[in-house]
Formats: structure tokens, sequence, C-alpha cells
């Protein structure tokens, strides 16, 4: 290695002194050295002495610039190298300026507005000393139950990468050394951690290469094209091994294909659970599978620092394993300009003013006003100025609406629903809120004050939901339904007889029974963020539009999970009209389709779709093809359509899904206006896996959909000639 790194530094280290560069350890182990952990055990426990903590190469989750300042000082009053220490938290939808949660922000379809709320999260969370986010999540999900599905932007591929791109290159800048405002993007859960069985964190995942090549890696890969500069493993199995001990996927895939030169990091503790998995015989074994998989950090585990130097003095690890992952790690360090300066774009007095800062929280309102969807509406909204609003339920007047993963974010000075209505509204006397019932209870003085209330209104709002605690990390659920307080609460307000619109804050699709069916109007709100009461009541007053279209879809109810649009064809497809074929793909109870499908939203106005035309039926590979089609804005209102563009390959060598997202555009239309949207088809737009796993395409005859919907679309066909 001639590396500078490695003869100014790597080369004068001590085995023991590049293993600890391997560690990261959570902050509080930096503050009491004696304190427990939930997942480590006692510090006394790990076995390992002060003095080593304090050379780690990284700190997790310690925020705020005086608070880091005074980490990495001490750090390196002790470190005789002087190597600064990396400061990595989950900065995943905003610090304290907090964004709508990925999946909303998925909704948005809006990647320009994606890339800004990373870069807001960056500036701030850099200001406050931090170097790295544990961010973006990219993992695709199919399945609701799964409480992680409130990290990822939805079920689909390629949008799924285009969002891991915006949000890396949000994070990151173009000039990470020098732009102190940026921070470096870790991509998780590397991978396929959302295929998780039966929804259950951490469970079982089982996948055909092709399905892991197709479906489940190209996000992970768009951000490492973006040049991400770490990937984190996951915690789940990949063909029987474990992300974080796996060869193929970290030294094959990701590192000899796709030229990934970063920093690999393990998830919490996954090293040391590789023993759990039964895939490693004792923490040793763990160390040594993790080390030659390529894993460079143990993340909350003492697996490297305990073995590694051991394994080396047994001949079982080639100590240049070790000076390599080092070496990755200074990279990194250098990359973010540490050596020269520690502190980098940690700042208290800076802090002050540009954490949660005016424009800040400006960029978090409009995300939320255009993550929001709206479901149903049947003539009730927008709400008109001069209504008198009964506002029911345990969202009317919550904070709790920022979504797990805020930690640094505050519930406190989130804006409210309640109360921004009553700013909206032009006369706050119109806006009566009662509770009606907490998360999943309920009492008779809560529904009769409900009920009371309601009596006086022209229009009942009910906002409900699950709290933030439902979803996210270890927030697996069998049942999606709303709680059964809360579908009771809906009940008897439905009861009343008047107009009743529902506002849902949660995490996840729900199954919808019991609140589609009972309200006139839905609006998906999902958990928007600091702003998120203000976008909302904006949207409620028609001051707002809303756009956002859904990026995984609403199943019908919990039995047809995973339901997603892109599936296979079968043998038995079910035909479009009824029938009394017994031996058919269909539930007997149940319709094979999503409630709501991905691509879908309502508006405010309406569009129309007319003139679909190809610029020949015929693609070759250096002729593409022009599609258009008009789009006219035929309601009252100015609004945002996301005109999508789906492709199916009739017949292919391995089966082709019965539709495939490969373009959208975003148009804004005044009332009567229309726009000619142009997609361009090559292709290379066509290529899959083959069996052989070669990317190609086949020849042969395609169908094109646009539309406004993956349900909502107009077709025509063309062929590749080869
Ligand atoms: C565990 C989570 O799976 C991961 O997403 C997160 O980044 C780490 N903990 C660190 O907090």
């Amino acid at each position: 290695m001639t590396n500078h790194l490695y003869n100014k530094y790597v080369k004068n280290m001590t085995l023991e002194e590049k293993t600890a560069q391997l560690l990261q350890l959570a902050a509080p182990f930096f503050d009491k050295p004696g304190e427990h952990s939930e997942i480590t055990g006692p510090m006394e426990e790990l076995g390992i002495q002060y003095e080593t903590l304090r050379s780690a190469g990284s700190v997790l989750g310690v925020a705020g610039a005086e608070k880091m300042m005074a980490v990495q000082k001490a750090h390196l009053e002790n470190d005789r190298h002087g190597i600064p220490l990396l400061f990595m938290a989950d900065i995943v939808h905003g610090f304290k300026t907090i964004f709508p949660i990925p999946l909303a922000i998925g909704s948005s379809w809006n990647l320009e507005l994606a890339g800004q709320s990373a870069e807001v999260a960056a500036r701030e969370a850099a200001v406050s000393g931090l170097h790295v986010t544990f961010a973006p999540m990219v993992d695709l999900v199919r399945d609701p139950r799964w409480g992680r599905v409130m990290e990822s932007t939805g079920e689909d591929t390629y949008l799924n990468g285009l969002f891991a791109e915006a949000f890396v290159h949000g994070f990151q800048g173009d000039d990470l050394r020098n732009d102190l405002t940026r921070v470096a993007a870790c991509v998780k859960h590397f991978a396929a951690y959302g295929l998780a069985e039966g929804g259950r964190d951490y469970n079982t995942v089982d996948l055909s290469e092709r399905q892991l090549r197709e479906y489940y890696l190209p996000a992970y890969k768009a951000a490492v094209d973006a040049g991400v500069k770490m990937v984190m493993t996951s915690f789940n199995i990949v063909d029987g091994i474990p992300a974080t001990g796996n060869r193929k996927l970290l030294r094959e895939i990701l590192r000899k294909e796709w030229g990934f030169d970063g920093v690999i990091i393990s998830d919490w503790a996954s090293i040391k659970e590789m023993v759990a998995h039964g895939a490693a015989e004792d923490d040793k074994e763990a160390a040594l599978q993790a080390i030659q998989a390529g894993v460079d950090i143990d993340m909350m585990t003492t697996s490297y620092i305990n073995h590694l130097p051991e394994l080396v003095q047994e001949g079982l690890v080639d100590e240049k394993l070790i000076d390599e992952a080092v070496l990755r790690i200074l990279e990194l360090k250098e990359s973010l300009g540490l050596f020269e300066n520690p502190m980098r774009g940690a700042d208290p007095a800076a802090e002050k003013e540009i954490v949660f800062c005016g424009e800040h929280r400006q960029v978090a309102r409009k995300l939320a006003e255009k993550s929001s969807v709206l479901l149903k509406n049947e003539g009730v909204l927008p709400l008109e100025p001069g209504q008198r609003v009964s506002l029911i339920g345990p969202f009317a007047n919550s904070g709790d609406i920022l979504g797990w993963w805020s930690w640094t974010g505050s519930k406190e000075t989130a804006v409210k629903l309640g109360d921004a209505m009553k700013a909206a509204s032009g006369n706050p006397s119109h806006i009566v809120i009662a509770e009606g019932s907490g998360i999943d209870s309920i009492s008779e003085d809560q529904l009769n004050e409900a009920r009371k209330t309601a009596a006086k209104a022209d229009v009942i709002v009910l906002a409900v939901g699950e709290s933030s605690d439902m979803s996210g990390e270890g927030g697996s659920r069998s049942n999606i339904k709303l709680p059964e307080a809360q579908l009771e609460l809906i009940r008897s307000m439905k009861e009343l007889g008047k107009p009743l619109a529902v506002v849902l804050f949660n995490g996840r699709p729900l199954d919808l029974h019991g609140v589609y069916d009972q309200a006139d109007a839905v609006l998906e709100a999902w958990f928007p963020g600091s702003e998120g009461g203000a976008a909302l009541a904006d949207i409620l007053y028609g001051k707002v539009n809303p756009s956002g279209r859904l990026s995984m879809s609403f199943p019908y109810s919990v039995g047809q999970i995973p339901v997603y649009y892109n599936s296979f064809r079968t043998g038995r497809p079910k035909p479009e009209q009824e029938t009394e074929n017994r031996y058919i793909s269909k539930y007997i109870d149940i319709p094979n389709e999503p409630l709501l499908p991905f691509g879908f939203g309502l508006s405010y106005t309406t569009f129309e779709y007319e003139d679909l035309t190809l610029s020949s039926e015929v693609l070759t590979a250096d002729t593409p093809l022009e599609v258009k089609i008009t789009v006219k804005n035929t309601g009252l209102r100015a609004g945002t359509e996301t005109v999508q563009l789906y492709v199916c390959d009739i017949a292919g060598q391995v089966v082709r899904p019965v539709k495939e997202l490969k373009g959208f555009r975003q148009i804004e239309l005044d009332p009567g206006e229309s726009s000619e949207v142009v997609f361009r088809i090559d292709e290379t737009l066509l290529r899959y896996h083959h069996s052989d796993m070669t990317i190609r395409s086949d020849r042969g005859e395609f169908i094109l959909y646009v539309g406004a919907s993956s349900r909502d679309v107009r077709e025509a066909r063309f062929t590749l000639v080869k």
C-alpha cells in the first residue's frame, strides 16, 4: 500500500489501535463509560478499557455542536496519532426541522424537494457536529405490516432509485471536503431487509437471485452510482447467510461488480447477531466472517475489538484486511476534511441560527403539502372558510406528527392541525376541537363530548391514525387497521349524518376498512413533520391543491399482502368479467386488487388524457420511440398531475411484470389548460435480468401504458425489432 494515509497513520499503528479504529459505539459510552446499553450490556462485560474506547474510530448519536466538540477534543488529547473521530447519526427525514417520513416523500414524486430536504437535514446536522447520516434507507417494501416501510420511498424499484440518488446528492453535495454544510450519506440496509417474512422485523428473508438483482438491489446501486460514501449491512440473511457476513453480497456484488470503495458498516450489533442467527459458533467466528466479507466498522459490539487481534495472531485473518478497512475509514475522514479541521462544520453560534430556521421550515411545509395524498373526496373538501368545523380525534391537536426517526426533532414545536386550521379558517371560533378518543382507548365521556361538539358543526373532520411508535423499527403489526377505539369513534360520528372528512396520520399503508367506507373524504397525511399542521390546514381549506400519489399500494385487507402493482401474471389470471370458474387465481372472499393502487391520488381538480400517440410502432436499438399524450385540466382549480409511464413485456425469456414504471412527469396546469407530455422509450429501458443474470432486452411485442396511476391507464403497443 503506497497510500499517504497508510504511510502516515496505518503503518505506525499497533494492531489494537487499528481494530479500535473499526469500532463504533454510541454516545453514552463516551460520556459515562460505566453505563449500560440495551443491546451490548454493561461496559464491564464488554471487556474493553476506557482507553481503548477513547481511540475508537467513530461515535454514533452525539448531537449538538458543543457536545460534539467536547468529545472530539477529549478524543484527540488521548489519541497518539491525532486521528479524529467520525460522528454519525440517523438523520433520516430531518434533524430538528423534521420533514415528512420518507414514505410520504415517496408519495410526492418530487425529486427536487426530496433533495432539498436532504440538503437542509445535512446543513442542520453538519452545524451540530455530525459528519455522516445513516440515510437514505432504500429498502424496497411490499409488506405494510413491516413498521419500517415508513423509512422507504415505497414499492417501486425505479422510483426508489431516483429518490436514492436525490437524497445522496442532497446530503453530500458535490464537494464534501470543502462544503461544510454537507454530510456523508450511508445507504442502507444492504440488502433486501424490506422482505422480512410476514412483515416481522428482523425476520428471515429468502428470495431468488433474480428477484434480488432485478428488484431489490437497484436502489442501493443507484446510491452507489451517485457516490454514496458508506453502505450499511442489513440484519437479515440473504440466501442463508447474514448480510453482515455475506461475502457474495459485499465483496462480489458491492465491491467488485459495482466498484464501491467506501466504508461498509454493520447495522447495530449485527456482527454479534450472526451467532443468534446460527451462522457463527461464537463471537469470534462472527468477527472472522464479517471482516472476510468486507465489513469495515463494527457498530455497537465488541466482536472486532475483542477478537480481530487474536484472529490475526492465529493466522486466521490476514492483517492486510484490517489495514484496508482502517484505510477506508481514514479516507472517509480525509474526504470530510477532518484531519485539517476535526471540528468541521460544528459551530455553536451558527447552530442557533441555522437549526430549525424559518427557511428550513418552509421546505418542510412545502414537502408536507406535496406528499399528502387525497384518497377519496365526495364533495366535502376543500372546506369553505365560513363552515363550522368540528375537529375530532387523537390527532386533532397532537404534536405526535413527526414519525419515527425524529429523535432530534421536538413534538412541542410541531405545527399542530387544530392550531393551523384555526389560523387558516379566518375565523378561529369556527373550529371546535375534541379529542374523541385516545390512540387505542375511548371513553363514554370522550364520545359524548365529541358528539356534542359535532352536533353544532356543518362538517366533521376526524384526525385519526397510528401513534408514531406503531411504525418504525420494531413496529411490526399483524393488524393494520386503525385501532378499534378510533374505528368506534368514526362509526359514532358517521351516525350524526354530517359530511365527514378523515385525515390520516400513519407510517404505513393501512387496511382502511371502517374508514374509507365511512368517510366522504380521506386525506392521507402520513407523518407530515414539523410543519405538518400548516400544510394540512392549507390543503383542507383549498389554499393548496393536494397532489401526492401513493408510492405503496393500500391493500384491500391484510390477507392480500404482499400486494404490489408490478406483480407477475399467473397461468390462470382472473378475467375482468365475473366468472363461475373456481380454478383461477383469486380469493373467494376478497378482490385480487389492492384498495388503492400504486400511483393513485386525487386532486381538487380533474385531468383528462387524450391523443396517446407513438412516433412509430417499431423500436430498434438505435431508433427510440417517442410517446406523446395530451393532459388537460378539466376542473376549476389549478393542479399538479403526475403523468406515469408503464411498460409490459408481453412474453419474455423469463416472465415479466404486468406493468413496470419507466418514467413520469409532473405538470402544473391551470383550469382549462392542456399540455403535451412526451416520453422517450429506448431499448435500454426494456432490459432486465435474464435467467443467466445477463441484462438485456427481448425482441417482440410490448404494451405501453400512460396514465394517472398504475390502474388508470391508456395503452398502445409497439414491437422491439433486433
Ligand atoms: C438500527 C437500524 O436498523 C439502522 O437503520 C440504524 O441506522 C442503526 N440502528 C443506528 O441507529
